[in-house]
C-alpha cells in the first residue's frame, strides 16, 4: 500500500495561524508515523492562490497577483519549517503551469461526458466598485437558519451552502453598498449526475466519519444542485478554454492542485492506482467541497477517489472562537518567536482524535499538559538518568530489568495503529501512562540511594529506566520530532522507528553527555506573547476607495466628558451619534483639552472602529483631532449645521 496525503491548501493572502496549524500538526504526524512504520507516503501541499480576496489583496499591496502570491508561498514555507513541517518538493502552489493542464483536461472531459452547462445568471454586482462580488465579498443573513453576518456562499452556524442571491439583505463588504443584479453567462457542473455513485461513495466505511453523515443525509435528500463554476473577469485564475473573460472559479482548481502538486513532486501515478491510499485532511467548514464537488469531478475525469477525507474541528481558544480584538488571533510566526514548536505539537496532538469537535486550546491546560506530562515525567527519565549513568558507570547501560520491559512493549505495540486511526489523544495517555509505570519503579527503587541497592542493581534501575524513557521519546517521535532527534543523539541511537523502538541500550557503548531537551514552559511567556498584537503597519502607500469608504465617519455630540484617574492621557467621553445612540470611547487628549471644555462640542468620531477592551473599559470608537505635531492635537469639529448622526463624506 502506498499513500498520497494531503492538507488543506490555505490561502495566499494572509499569516498562517493556531488554526492552520492544527490541522497542518494532525497531518504532519500522520505523515511521519506512518513513515516511521516504514510505509511509501507521499505529502504535498501548496499555497490556494487564485481567486478574488487573493486579487484585491495583491491590489492592495500594489503587487501583480503572480509576485503576491509567490511571497505568501516563501512565508508559508519558512513558517512551516519553524514547526518542523515540510512537503515532497517544497511548498507549492496553485498557479502553476502544471496546475492550469489539469484543471484544463479535467474540465474538458467533464465537459465531452455532458456535465458541463452554460446559462445566463443574475448576479449580485458592486456598481461602485464595478465589479461582480465573489461570494465571500457579500454578508447577508442566511437564507436557511437566519443566522446574521454570514457570507454569500455557505453559513458557518448551519453548515448549509446556496447562492448569494438567496442572502437576506445583502451588502457588499468591498463598498458597503447593496449589490444590484446584473447577468452573464456561466458554466456549471451538474453535481447531480453523480448523486448515486457520491450517495455509495461516501457511506463506503472508513471514508467519511460518522458525524458527518448526517449532513451528507441532509444534503442528498435536498437533491445535488449543479455548481458555478465560473467567474468574470476580472479575476486572478486560469481561463476557461475559450473563453477570454471567464475564468475558473478558484474552488474548481485548487483541490485540482492536489493533483499537480503530486505530479509535480513525480508522483502523478498515485491517482491511477488502487493500492493507493489518498488521505485529505479538512476542517468541518469545508466539507461540501471536499464530499462532493471534488470527488464528483475525480469521478468524472476517472482519477482515484480518496480513500479517506479526514475532517477535523475548528480551534477555540480558551473556550472561545479566535478573535483579532481579544489578541488571540495568534499567528504561526507570532507562537513562534515566544514559545515552543515543538511543545505545540505536543498539545495539539494530545487535543487530536479521528473526531470533528473543535479543539480548545486552554493555555492554562496547556501548560500543564507540556511541563507535568512531557517533561516532568518522559523527558524525566532521561534528564534523570543520564547523568547518574555517566557519574557512576562511566555513562554505559546495563542489561534491563525484565518485568518492566515486558510491560513496557505490551504497551508499545498498541500506538502504531492508534496513529494509524488518527487517535493521537490516545497516543499521548498511552505514552504517559508508560512514563509512569517507569517513574514509579524509578521511585521505588530510588537507584541514588546506595543503602538500598547494590551498585548493580543501581546501574539496572538506571538503564531500565532510561530504556522506558526511550521508548516513550521513540512513540512520540511523529509528534515531538526535533526532541527525538537530540535523544536519539544522546543515546547515540539510529533513527528510531517502530521495530527497532524497543530493543536495548547498547551496553558497550558510552552514552553522550545529558543535554538539556527541553525548556518548561514559562508562563510569562505565554502572557508576552499574548501581548505582543502586531504593531499597526506604518505604509505610506496609497488606499483605495474602497478601503476610504468602509470607514464611518460621524457628526457626534459630546453630552460627558470626565477624567481618567491613573491615566495621564485618557479621557472618558460619551457621545450622542443620533440613530446610533450612545457611545463610549476614551480618547487620548487629556494632556491637551480639558474634560469641561469638550462637553458640548461635536466632533467627528470613527464609529465603526472595532471596539477595543483597555484597562479602563471598554472604547467604542475614536474622535478625530488634527495636529501639526504629535504634542499639539486639536478637535476637528463637524459643521455647526450638523446632527449627531450625520454621516461625515
Ligand atoms: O478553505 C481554504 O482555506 C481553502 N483555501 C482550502 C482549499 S483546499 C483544496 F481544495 F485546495
Ligand atoms: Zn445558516
Amino acid at each position: 500500500m502506498r499513500y498520497l496525503v494531503t492538507p488543506a491548501l490555505p490561502y495566499a493572502n494572509a499569516h498562517l495561524h493556531l488554526g492552520h496549524l492544527v490541522e497542518h500538526v494532525q497531518v504532519n504526524t500522520f505523515v511521519r508515523a506512518l513513515r516511521m512504520a516504514g510505509e511509501d507516503v507521499m505529502y504535498v501541499c501548496g499555497a490556494d492562490s487564485h481567486g478574488t480576496p487573493v486579487e484585491i489583496a495583491a491590489q492592495k499591496a500594489g503587487l501583480p497577483p503572480e509576485q503576491y502570491v509567490k511571497n505568501w508561498q516563501k512565508i508559508y514555507e519558512d513558517t512551516f519549517k519553524q514547526f518542523s513541517i515540510e512537503f515532497d518538493n517544497g511548498f507549492g502552489s496553485t498557479h502553476t503551469e502544471s496546475n492550469k493542464k489539469h484543471a484544463e483536461q479535467i474540465f474538458n472531459k467533464l465537459n465531452e461526458a455532458g456535465h458541463i452547462t452554460t446559462r445566463e445568471i443574475d448576479q449580485l454586482f458592486d456598481p461602485k466598485a464595478n465589479r461582480f462580488l465573489p461570494d465571500r465579498l457579500i454578508k447577508g443573513q442566511c437564507p436557511k437558519c437566519n443566522a446574521e453576518d454570514q457570507y454569500g456562499d455557505s453559513c458557518e452556524k448551519c453548515g448549509s451552502t446556496y447562492r448569494p442571491t438567496e442572502l437576506i439583505n445583502p451588502v457588499s463588504t468591498l463598498s458597503g453598498e447593496k449589490p444590484v443584479l446584473k447577468s452573464s453567462k456561466h458554466y456549471f457542473f451538474e453535481l447531480s449526475h453523480y448523486a448515486e455513485k457520491l450517495k455509495k461513495w461516501t457511506q463506503t466505511p472508513g471514508v467519511i466519519q460518522h458525524e458527518i453523515q448526517n449532513s451528507l443525509q441532509a444534503w442528498f435528500k435536498e437533491g445535488l444542485r449543479d455548481w458555478d463554476i465560473s467567474r468574470d473577469a476580472p479575476y486572478f485564475g486560469f481561463l476557461i478554454p475559450g473563453e477570454k473573460d471567464k475564468y475558473f472559479y478558484v474552488w474548481l482548481d485548487a483541490p485540482i492542485g492536489y493533483i499537480s502538486l503530486s505530479d509535480l513532486a513525480g508522483g502523478l501515478d498515485r491517482w491511477n492506482d488502487p493500492d493507493t491510499k489518498i488521505v485529505h485532511f479538512i476542517g468541518k467548514d469545508i466539507t461540501y467541497f471536499h464530499t462532493l464537488f471534488w470527488p464528483a469531478m475525480l469521478m468524472g475525469a476517472g482519477f482515484t477517489l480518496p480513500s479517506q477525507i479526514a475532517i477535523h474541528g475548528m480551534l477555540t481558544i480558551n473556550g472561545e472562537k479566535m478573535s483579532k480584538s481579544r489578541g488571540t488571533f495568534i499567528s504561526a510566526k507570532r507562537y513562534a518567536k515566544h514559545l515552543s514548536p515543538e511543545a505545540l505539537r505536543y498539545y495539539f496532538a494530545c487535543k487530536l482524535s479521528n473526531s470533528i469537535e473543535d479543539i480548545d486550546l486552554s493555555f492554562e491546560d496547556f501548560t500543564a499538559r507540556v511541563n507535568a506530562d512531557l517533561v516532568n515525567k518522559v523527558i524525566n527519565l532521561i534528564s534523570r538518568t543520564v547523568p547518574l549513568l555517566h557519574r557512576n558507570y562511566e555513562g554505559k547501560p546495563s542489561k534491563l530489568n525484565a518485568d518492566i520491559v515486558s510491560q513496557v512493549s505490551k504497551l508499545a505495540h498498541k500506538i502504531e495503529p492508534l496513529y494509524r486511526a488518527l487517535d493521537t489523544a490516545q497516543v499521548v495517555r498511552e505514552v504517559v501512562h508508560i512514563a509512569d509505570i517507569a517513574n514509579k519503579y524509578l521511585q521505588d527503587n530510588a537507584p541514588w540511594d546506595k543503602n538500598k541497592n547494590t551498585p548493580e542493581q543501581a546501574h539496572e534501575q538506571l538503564s531500565t529506566a532510561l530504556w522506558a524513557g526511550k521508548v516513550c521519546i521513540g512513540l512520540l517521535k511523529p509528534i515531538i520530532p526535533n526532541i527525538a532527534s537530540q535523544a536519539e543523539s544522546i543515546l547515540k541511537l539510529k533513527p528510531l522507528d517502530f521495530k527497532n523502538l524497543t530493543n536495548p541500550l547498547d551496553t558497550n557503548q558510552a552514552l553522550e553527555k545529558y543535554q538539556h531537551l527541553f525548556q518548561r514552559i514559562d508562563p510569562k511567556k505565554i502572557t508576552a506573547m499574548l501581548n505582543d498584537t502586531p504593531a499597526p503597519q506604518k505604509d505610506n502607500s496609497h488606499i483605495s476607495i474602497n478601503d476610504f469608504v468602509k470607514v464611518d465617519l460621524r457628526a457626534a455630540k459630546v453630552i460627558e466628558a470626565k477624567d481618567v484617574e491613573n491615566s495621564n492621557k485618557l479621557i472618558s467621553v460619551t457621545l450622542d451619534v443620533g440613530p446610533l445612540g450612545k457611545r463610549h470611547v476614551f480618547s487620548g487628549l487629556k494632556p491637551h483639552i480639558k474634560p469641561e471644555e469638550l462637553v458640548g462640542k461635536m466632533v467627528i468620531l470613527v464609529a465603526n472602529l472595532a471596539p477595543r477592551k483597555m484597562k479602563f473599559g471598554l472604547s467604542e470608537g475614536m474622535i478625530l483631532a488634527s495636529a501639526d505635531t504629535e504634542d499639539t492635537p486639536s478637535l476637528i469639529h463637524a459643521s455647526k449645521q450638523a446632527k449627531p448622526g450625520d454621516k461625515v463624506t
